[in-house]
């Protein structure tokens, strides 16, 4: 797949050409079964067979559109699948926006969503308004991010898996809820195994998932300090191959860089979904220390080197546990949740 910087970094600068020169060389349909407070709640691949049987040609409509207009929509929108389900569950209220004038904050001005970009948003706006135009009332936002991700998985050439749908959106969307649900890219391997833990998540579903850092891109912020100062030594991380030291240092100064600049997390081949993450981390090409992290640790770095070594593996295992995300904490029926027309306000 290929694309043209510009289109792709209408907004960010970026980047490492020189170094990147260097380097080139059905799932089941059945039911799950979701358990919170002790009632079973189910998704169904066939949840709205009756009353909206063409969704995920509605959304797959809308996604193929935007990838083309903006391919950054890909790695955004997985992305804010992700922070979705893990703060309050998978249920859309990452994308209610502040009521004005009030104190309290959304999810989505968490200092930890600021940087999930606005293509992200747009997307999800887009196919909603396409589904309410044919299925007026009837498909949930929450359902709608979850069809998307899937989407722009395949688009960037990712596996494709059928989504379970069901969820309801939530009733409270809250900024404070997040810093401790979303794990940090200075994160230990023992504090993301926590969280990930606490969402009903594996350590295998904490090596997988991350693999979808094989497409996207990070600010300097979140890494500057494995570059200069690692862990208060004043010297950089050990665990970085020094080319790529060398490359993301002139993109990112210690001091007073662009704060829009942001570097690929996978130098080998940043806009394909692939396996090449895995291979990168073992060769210490890991962007954030909690990437370089899982190839270090003896717990997970079996699985690094086993999904490293297997693309097939890696998507089976990742389809799986994207299907596994996205039923944390989903809510069903009036009570827990609501049907919001426009998915940027409650009812
Ligand atoms: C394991 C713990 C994780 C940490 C610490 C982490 C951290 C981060 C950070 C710091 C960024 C850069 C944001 C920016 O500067 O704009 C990022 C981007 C991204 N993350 Fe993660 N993440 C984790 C897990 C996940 C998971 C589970 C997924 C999805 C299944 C995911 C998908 C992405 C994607 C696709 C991007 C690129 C976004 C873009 O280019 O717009 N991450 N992540």
């Amino acid at each position: 797949m290929s694309f043209s910087y510009c289109t792709l970094f209408s907004t960010a600068l970026i980047f490492l050409p020189t170094f990147l020169a260097l380097l080139v060389p059905s799932f089941s349909n059945s039911l799950v079964n979701v358990t919170r407070g002790g009632t079973p709640r189910q998704l169904s691949v066939n949840f709205y067979a009756k009353t909206c049987p063409q969704v995920d040609q509605l959304v797959a409509s809308v996604t193929s559109e935007q990838f083309r207009e903006a391919p950054v929509s890909a790695p955004a929108t997985i992305r804010l699948f992700f922070h979705d389900c893990f703060v309050e569950g998978c249920d859309a209220s990452i994308l209610i926006s502040t009521r004005p004038g009030s104190n309290d904050l959304a999810e989505r001005d968490a200092e930890d969503n600021k940087d999930l970009a606005m293509e992200a948003f747009d997307s999800i706006k887009k196919a909603k308004a396409l589904v309410e135009s044919k299925c007026p009332g009837v498909v949930s936002c929450a359902d709608i991010l979850a069809i998307a991700a899937r989407d722009f998985v395949r688009l960037t050439g990712g596996p494709y898996y059928q989504v379970k749908k069901g969820r309801w959106d939530g009733k409270f969307s809250l900024a404070s809820s997040v810093p401790s649900n979303i794990p940090h890219a200075n994160s230990t391997v023992d504090e993301l195994l926590r969280i990930f833990k606490s969402k009903g998540l594996t350590l295998d579903d904490l090596v997988v998932l991350s693999g979808a850092h094989t497409i996207g891109f990070s600010h300097c912020k979140h890494f500057v300090n494995r570059l200069y100062n690692y862990r208060g030594t004043k010297q950089p991380d050990p665990a970085i191959d020094p080319r790529l030291l060398k490359a993301l240092k002139m993109s990112c100064p210690q001091f007073g860089g662009n704060t829009d600049v942001v570097a690929p997390f996978d130098v080998t081949t940043p806009f394909s979904f692939d396996n090449a993450y895995y291979g990168n981390i073992e060769s210490k090409l890991g962007l954030l220390a909690s990437d370089q992290a899982l190839s270090l640790d003896p717990r997970t770095m079996p699985l690094v080197q086993a999904l490293a070594k297997d693309k097939q593996k890696f998507f089976q295992a990742f389809a799986a546990a994207m299907d596994k995300m996205g039923s944390i904490g989903v809510k069903r029926g009036p009570r827990h949740g609501e049907r919001k027309r426009d998915c940027s306000m409650h009812l």
